[in-house]
């Protein structure tokens, strides 16, 4: 891998998504109904991740952990070509059907595994200093990984000393908010650089149903020189730096599948970032990314059929 890789490392989770849909109603128990449309592909949100950054063609460094059965050997196999370090962990690999349901909805059901593993002593051994570009360390996925979630300010600080700037995306938390997460979210907040969480874990950290209220509130945890970049689905995305806030649209598009939408944004984005783009034109460069990636379905095969869409993706930053 060339020094590029080393300018985006994302940490998180990865795991095996078998994507299902459209699915008009929920089952009734003890029912089967045949899906139209299907795919088996990595997922998790660092792998998502990872993924969308080498179809934009980037290039990242991918830190996560597999488990040691045939999911996880097969797993391993989806990042190749892509500066990933992935730990074998004694557990089977963490399992995810996605339910696409016909009215635009999804469902997410997940096997504990793998991620239960995914820790910082052995995080530590793959992390090397960034060098001299301006390189970025994107967190996500935290919820799916408890042990590194215990370690998470120190991971952070750890990173910071090594010359990375810090992003993040926790994703929804699937034990919902409480006083005790919100305090804990804002502490990370305050230590990164990039903070890119979607509207409704805008609002639901702030406590407040107005995105106007919710967006100053989590701005005002943020360090000097920090972005708050709230992802608003089809309506595309809002920022938040130094006080200064912009908004921008979203491609429109028809999309069946819009798992790792926020992920295809975070690659977008961070890619954009690292070239130099200010806060609206990354947020721009974060939409398209979304969007040409959630547009397609299924992902793989149109990964490799589809070059020609990637020099127009990574120009207009
Ligand atoms: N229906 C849609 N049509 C067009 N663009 C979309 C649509 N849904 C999402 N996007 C694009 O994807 C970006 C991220 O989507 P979203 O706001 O859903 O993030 P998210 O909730 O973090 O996603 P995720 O569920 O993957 O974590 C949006 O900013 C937008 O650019
Ligand atoms: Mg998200």
């Amino acid at each position: 891998m060339g020094e590029g890789a080393h300018r985006l490392l994302v940490i998180g989770d990865i795991g095996v998504d078998l994507v299902l849909g459209p699915l008009a109603q929920w089952p009734q128990v003890g029912t089967e109904v045949l899906m139209e449309r299907s795919e088996l592909r990595a997922g998790g949100a660092a792998g998502n991740t990872a993924l969308a950054v080498a179809y934009l063609g980037g290039q990242c460094r991918l830190l996560s952990v597999t488990g040691c059965d045939a999911a996880g050997r097969w797993l391993r196999e989806q990042f190749a070509g892509i500066d990933a370090q992935l730990e074998e962990c004694p557990a089977h690999t963490t399992l995810s059907v996605g339910l696409l349901h016909a009215c635009g909805d999804r469902t997410f059901l997940t096997t504990r595994g793998h991620l239960e593993h995914l820790a910082l002593p052995l995080l530590r051994r793959h992390l090397k200093p960034a060098g001299s570009q301006p390189a970025v360390a994107l967190l996500s996925g935290v919820f799916l990984t408890p042990a590194l979630r215990r370690d998470y300010p120190a991971l952070i600080e750890e990173l910071r000393a090594l010359g990375y700037a810090i992003a993040i995306d926790t994703n929804w938390p699937p034990q919902d908010w409480d006083a005790a997460l919100r305090a804990e979210v804002r502490d990370w907040i305050g230590r990164c650089d990039h903070v890119l969480l979607n509207e409704l874990e805008v609002r639901r950290l702030a406590d407040t149903e107005d995105l106007t209220a919710a967006v100053g509130r989590v701005a005002a945890v943020l360090r000097p020189g920090a972005t708050l970049a709230v992802k608003l689905g089809a309506a595309g995305a809002l920022g938040v730096q130094d006080g200064r806030r912009c908004q921008v649209a979203a491609p429109r598009a028809t999309v069946f599948d819009s798992i790792g939408a926020g992920d295809g944004f975070n690659a977008g984005y961070l890619l954009a970032r690292l070239a130099g783009a200010e806060l609206a034109a990354a947020l721009a460069a974060g939409c398209r990314a979304a969007t040409a990636i959630i547009t397609r379905f299924p992902r793989r095969e149109l990964q490799a059929g589809e070059l020609s869409a990637r020099p127009a993706l990574m120009a207009a930053t």
